[in-house]
């Protein structure tokens, strides 16, 4: 539960994750942590309200409880497309989560005001701004290394606006993995710059090589 005093927020992040770097996150912490086989795909991770500078607010309704029976005509496709990798969670839970954190400020908004148009929302997004799809317009293709500058010039050029890019330092491999790519709506939905999000521009190494992974079967950078 979050002590926030305001539930206001400025812009909404729309996250998409490489399932493949959320393997290699989940398997670093323990080693027994397995991860499902997926595709080479990106997923949606979430859409995020947020405040300039802050990781704010989350939790923001509680009356407004998960229920995935609303979700029933979406459930196929969140399962392909709004994943959990980590062996041992659930997809649902992980909606769950998103929803409760995230969902329950943005529905504040008539575009967003029920379970089924927030995850209708992600799945369109991630439909429509598919990073594989965006980055491949530019030749950053998977199974190669990039610079952090080298991905964020590839979205601006292709979508007209700055994202934020994340990434996951592998202590145990001494490599970093490409890890999400956010972008940003303001509260009509219109499409913007991410400038002034928490963390923009990355946490990601500044000159260091990104390894863009190819699948989770990727044997030479698995663990
Ligand atoms: C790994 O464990 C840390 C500390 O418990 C936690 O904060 C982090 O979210 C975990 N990462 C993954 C990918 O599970
Ligand atoms: C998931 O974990 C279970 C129990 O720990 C194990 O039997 C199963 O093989 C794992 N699945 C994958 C895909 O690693
Ligand atoms: C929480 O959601 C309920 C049900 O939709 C609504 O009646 C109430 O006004 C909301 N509360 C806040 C603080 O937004
Ligand atoms: C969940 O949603 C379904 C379908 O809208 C509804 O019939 C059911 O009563 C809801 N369950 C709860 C606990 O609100
Ligand atoms: C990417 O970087 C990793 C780690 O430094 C290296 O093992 C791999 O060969 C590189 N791959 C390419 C295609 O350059
Ligand atoms: C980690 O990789 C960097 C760059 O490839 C290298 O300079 C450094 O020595 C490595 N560190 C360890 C502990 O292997």
């Amino acid at each position: 539960c979050s002590c926030s005093s305001s539930t206001d927020f400025d812009v909404l992040i729309f996250t998409q994750r490489l399932p493949q770097t959320v393997c290699y996150a989940w398997k670093e912490n323990f080693s027994s942590n397995t991860c499902s086989p997926t595709d080479e795909e990106w997923t949606v991770h979430g859409i995020w309200p947020t405040q300039y500078h802050k990781i704010a607010p989350s939790y923001c309704n509680e009356s407004l409880v998960f229920n995935l029976t609303e979700l029933a005509t979406i459930k196929d496709k969140l399962e392909k497309k709004w994943i959990s990798v980590e062996n041992g969670t659930t997809h649902c839970s992980f909606w769950e989560h998103e929803w409760s954190k995230h969902g329950t400020c943005s529905a504040v908004l008539p575009q967003l005001n029920t379970q089924m148009k927030y995850f209708e929302k992600g799945l369109e997004l991630l439909e429509k701004y598919d990073m594989k799809n965006i980055l491949g317009q530019v030749n950053i293709l998977p199974g190669n290394n990039y610079t952090v500058q080298e991905i964020l010039k590839g979205v601006g050029t292709v979508l007209g606006k700055n994202c934020q890019v994340d990434c996951f330092s592998s202590k145990k491999q001494n490599v970093t993995y490409l890890f999400e790519i956010r972008i940003c709506f303001d509260k009509s939905l219109n499409f913007i710059d991410c400038d002034g999000i928490f963390d923009f521009p990355t946490n990601c190494p500044s000159t260091a090589n990104i390894i863009y992974p190819k699948t989770l079967l990727d044997q030479h950078h698995d663990v």
